[in-house]
């Protein structure tokens, strides 16, 4: 499973990236919403710049010929730009479009596997099942990771599942484990990831025995 941080904000991305593992970047109107007196295309310019993985930047218009219209524009921002539809039949038509154009795409907001499958079918790069806001409804998010994964091995479908609306560490276990390709997740999730306390407790220790040491 590859790592995307699912963020629009820079210092965030500079940060994950330096880890050497980021394959990605998604974001959304709510994230982009957070950052303060930027310019959506500028700020998408800057992460598609920094990071050479994919960039997912999402459509606002709700109608295919809207869809299509601003995502020509946000493709054609850099080479690596992701663009990002609802799933929705309008969202369907502007990814069937695009794909046509050779222009990647993720089908976001995916709460069942049949959206899923018709996102593949209408010939998604990435399907974004939402795992945190199905469990947070009392569904579980990580049973619909197993089941798109099983039915796009079954069909032999290549689209990526992104395990998105990540919360916690388990999450990101668990979407490995049932099959999700990426996953993409929130800065401080991903941080927490690198930490045990057991890790801390051990280089501490470390320190203290090379501290004492007696070298001949
Ligand atoms: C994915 O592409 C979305 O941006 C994201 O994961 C949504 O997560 P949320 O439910 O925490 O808003």
């Amino acid at each position: 499973m590859k790592f995307f941080i699912d963020t629009a904000n820079l210092d965030e991305i500079r940060e994950a990236h330096e880890l050497g593992l980021l394959a990605g970047v998604t974001t959304n109107p709510t994230l982009v919403a957070k950052e303060k007196g930027v310019s959506f295309h500028d700020r998408i310019k800057e992460i598609a710049a920094l990071v050479p993985g994919s960039v997912s930047a999402e459509v606002i218009s709700l109608d295919a010929e809207g869809m299509i219209k601003e995502g020509l524009e946000l493709a054609a921002i850099a080479p690596n730009i992701t663009v990002k539809v609802p799933m929705t039949p309008d969202g369907l038509k502007a990814c069937h479009a695009f794909s046509k154009q050779g222009i990647k795409t993720n089908v976001t907001l995916i709460f069942n596997a049949n959206q899923a499958l018709l996102a593949a079918r209408a010939g998604a790069t990435y399907v974004s099942p939402f795992l945190g806001r199905l469990d947070d409804i009392g569904q579980n998010g990580l049973d619909l990771i197993s089941t798109i994964a099983e039915i796009f091995a079954v069909h032999g479908i290549e689209s990526e599942i992104i395990a998105a609306s990540i919360r916690n560490p388990i999450h990101v276990t668990e979407a490995a484990l049932r099959g999700a390709h990426i996953a993409t997740i929130p800065y401080k999730v991903l941080m927490g990831l690198t930490q045990h306390p057991l890790t801390d407790k051990g280089i501490e220790a470390f320190l203290k025995d090379w501290e004492s040491r007696n070298e001949a």
